[in-house]
């Protein structure tokens, strides 16, 4: 069926209320350690359209407001049957990355899209090649999880030329790169933030991350690919946040660890060989690398929370579970739930004719501590 001009006027309305730093609430529904899906498919619904309809509230539907109905009449015009929509991943072979690819892919299809996830494998020359083939297939919108952040002014380009609305989520450009388009916004998280709270983690614990007393936090920094912002940010605001609490650090190491759980391991393992006793922290910029350092730390015999402390990002199921049973001193929920349900709110503004100016491109959905007092919250 096509979307009614109601229809789309109230999920216009409903876009208007969408509150982006509402989350907290939604914790990760895929273990770290499910293997992806190597291809999504393309799927077609329009029954939800029809759903949606039914359910329409009168009373609501009374407060769509004048505006709303005439964003809709431009998105009814775009999206027709839903629309089209190309949805662009660095790699599917991602934890956090396939947990948000699912989230995206129930809220589209759940809203009646058409849907089209394609792997950009790590390679960002391959990304190109599919955001074109993208645009020649006339997708309404596109979602892109830039493969480099380098490569932001060529994306940007590429799809201002095409004229393709276009939500680019979790690696962030510079506000001066996305103000080349005002028909393209960026939902994420600021990931200062999320590092500021590792830092608190560990503040939190008796000895503020001191174990041996002798006036210092001694610890080794397992980074994400250092190109990308959340990567530098979480390095920088964890120490960062000891620090400003008058706190003396000491880096035993840093090493890029680039998301990946094994490398976590291997970089954790040698470490613990190194340094032994020494190092009281160890900091992991996401938790698939975190849990891969707790198979080093267990396997070096060595005691999370009690000789060494141990924290992540994310809120994976697998770190949730570490954190319940004192595996992990804590890690932080970057809300994959509420970062997609924004892109996608997102992306129906810019179908609707909504424009960006300069300066508000960026959108951002806040993290949360998980510790063992309300990590059940997150399971
Ligand atoms: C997540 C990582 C993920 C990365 C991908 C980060 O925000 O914390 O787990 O690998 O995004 O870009």
């Amino acid at each position: 069926m096509r979307l009614s001009k109601k229809v789309v006027a109230m999920a216009m309305a409903s876009m208007m209320v969408f509150s982006m730093t509402a989350c907290g609430n939604t914790a990760d529904s895929t273990p770290a350690n499910s293997e992806p899906e190597t291809e999504a498919p393309a799927t077609e619904e329009t029954d939800t359209a029809e759903a949606e309809t039914e359910t329409t509230d009168a009373a609501t539907e009374e407060a769509a407001t004048d505006a709303a109905e005439d964003a809709a009449d431009a998105a009814a015009a775009t999206t027709g049957e839903g629309g089209n929509i190309g949805v662009c991943i660095y790699k599917f072979d991602d934890a956090f990355m396939t947990t948000y690819r699912n989230a995206l892919q129930e809220i589209l299809e759940g809203k009646g899209y058409t849907v089209t996830f394609m792997d950009g494998k790590n390679d960002q020359a391959e990304q190109n090649n599919q955001i074109n083939n993208f645009i020649a297939q006339g997708v309404d919108a596109l979602i892109i999880n830039p493969v480099m952040t380098s490569a932001a002014d060529q994306i940007i380009a590429t799809v201002k030329d095409a004229g393709v609305p276009t939500v680019l989520i979790n690696r962030e450009p510079t506000a001066e790169q996305m103000a080349a388009y005002d028909k393209l916004v960026y939902v994420g998280c600021d990931a200062r933030q999320s590092g500021t709270m590792q830092g608190e983690l560990i503040l939190d614990t008796p000895n503020k991350g001191d174990i041996n007393g002798d006036g210092k936090v001694s610890y080794i920094m397992i980074q994400g690919d250092p190109e990308n912002i959340d990567a530098q940010y979480r390095t920088e605001f964890s120490v960062k946040a000891l620090t400003d609490a008058g706190m003396e650090v000491e880096e035993l190491d840093l090493q890029r660890g680039d998301w990946d759980r094994n490398k976590g391991q291997e970089i954790a393992q040698n470490d613990l060989a190194k340094f032994g006793e020494d190092i009281e922290v160890i900091f992991c910029n996401n938790d698939d690398m975190a849990i891969g350092a707790l198979q080093a730390i267990q396997a070096a015999g060595r005691t999370v929370n009690e000789d060494i402390y141990l924290v992540g990002v994310d809120a994976l199921d697998a770190a949730l579970n570490e954190v319940a049973s004192g595996n992990m001193t804590g890690t932080v929920l970057n809300d994959a739930q509420g970062q997609a349900e924004g892109a996608v709110a997102a992306m129906e503004e810019l179908l609707g004719g909504k424009t960006y100016a300069e300066g508000e491109q960026s959108i951002y959905v806040d993290y949360v501590k998980v510790t063992p007092d309300n990590v059940a919250d997150f399971q």
